[in-house]
């Protein structure tokens, strides 16, 4: 989809970090593996709420590279819902005809959930038109250093000339290739930072930040997100008198 279109009827593309989970349980007197098996129900009801508002692209931020440094247990339980998620969810995503993905250093997950996970990509992989892409072992930062390895690779290998690398080249290295960008990152929670989570892909995104944690995001909140969205003006560089003449809209 083109810049202008995705702007006039979008968001095409949707990335969320889903944060508050353990905040969440904290007020209700749970632990945190019980707010993270509510934030699961929210991805459900998140993921159908997409399919409804004509949202063919949803990124969730499940598991960060920097997550491992949580405690074990809460890592290990992390990692067990996650492989449920797979296992219980394909079903419903081929269903729904959403194509499953993920993004991030899949190779290095447990191999129960990188099994369960392969799974439902493998079932899902003939879908085209919803997408749920999962964001697992995911740093930016990571995801920059990978594609330099790779790049440099080809380079030596004289398959690439580095003169001639442009931005198109550089990101079809990121695990994100064959994905839009986002048009609006939404994080929960109340806090206002990107942590990691599509750096490069977000250069142009609309930003949304609420104060809701995970567990309590709703379809409401969601459409609340969007009505946000679009009531920005994208300008991708260009002046807002430039963007009137292209739209029809200059006077
Ligand atoms: C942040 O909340 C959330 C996470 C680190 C994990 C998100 C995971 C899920 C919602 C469940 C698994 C996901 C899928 C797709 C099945 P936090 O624990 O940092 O909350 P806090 O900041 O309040 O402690």
């Amino acid at each position: 989809m083109s810049e202008k279109a995705s702007q006039l009827n979008g968001p095409d593309h949707i990335g969320i970090i889903m944060d508050g989970n353990g905040r969440w349980a904290k007020s209700q007197g749970l632990s945190r593996i019980k707010g993270h098996r509510q934030g699961v129900e929210t991805c459900r009801r998140i993921i159908e709420a997409c399919q409804d508002l004509n949202i063919h692209y949803l990124t969730l931020y499940a598991f960060s590279a920097e997550n491992w440094n949580r405690p074990e247990i809460e890592v290990n339980g992390l990692m067990e819902l996650l492989a449920l998620f797979l296992m219980e969810e394909t079903r419903t995503l081929k269903k729904q005809k959403v194509r499953l993905h993920a993004i991030g250093r899949i190779e290095d997950l447990p191999s129960r959930t990188k099994a369960a996970l392969k799974k439902a990509i493998k079932q899902t992989k003939d879908f085209d038109e919803w997408h749920l892409i999962l964001a697992l072992n995911y740093s930016s930062r990571n995801e920059v250093v990978d594609a330099a390895k790779a790049i440099s690779q080809k380079a030596a290998e004289g398959k690439l000339n580095p003169e001639n690398l442009d931005w198109e080249t550089v990101s079809s290295h990121f695990y994100t290739d064959s994905l839009p960008d986002p048009d609006l990152v939404v994080r929960t929670s109340g806090e206002t930072r990107l942590s990691n989570f599509l750096l490069m892909q977000s250069a142009y995104s609309e930003l949304y930040f609420t104060a809701t944690c995970w567990p309590d995001f709703t379809r409401a909140h969601l459409e609340e997100a969007i009505r946000s969205y679009h009531n920005r003006e994208r300008r991708f560089g260009r002046t807002g008198e430039q963007l009137d003449v292209e739209t029809g809209l200059s006077y």
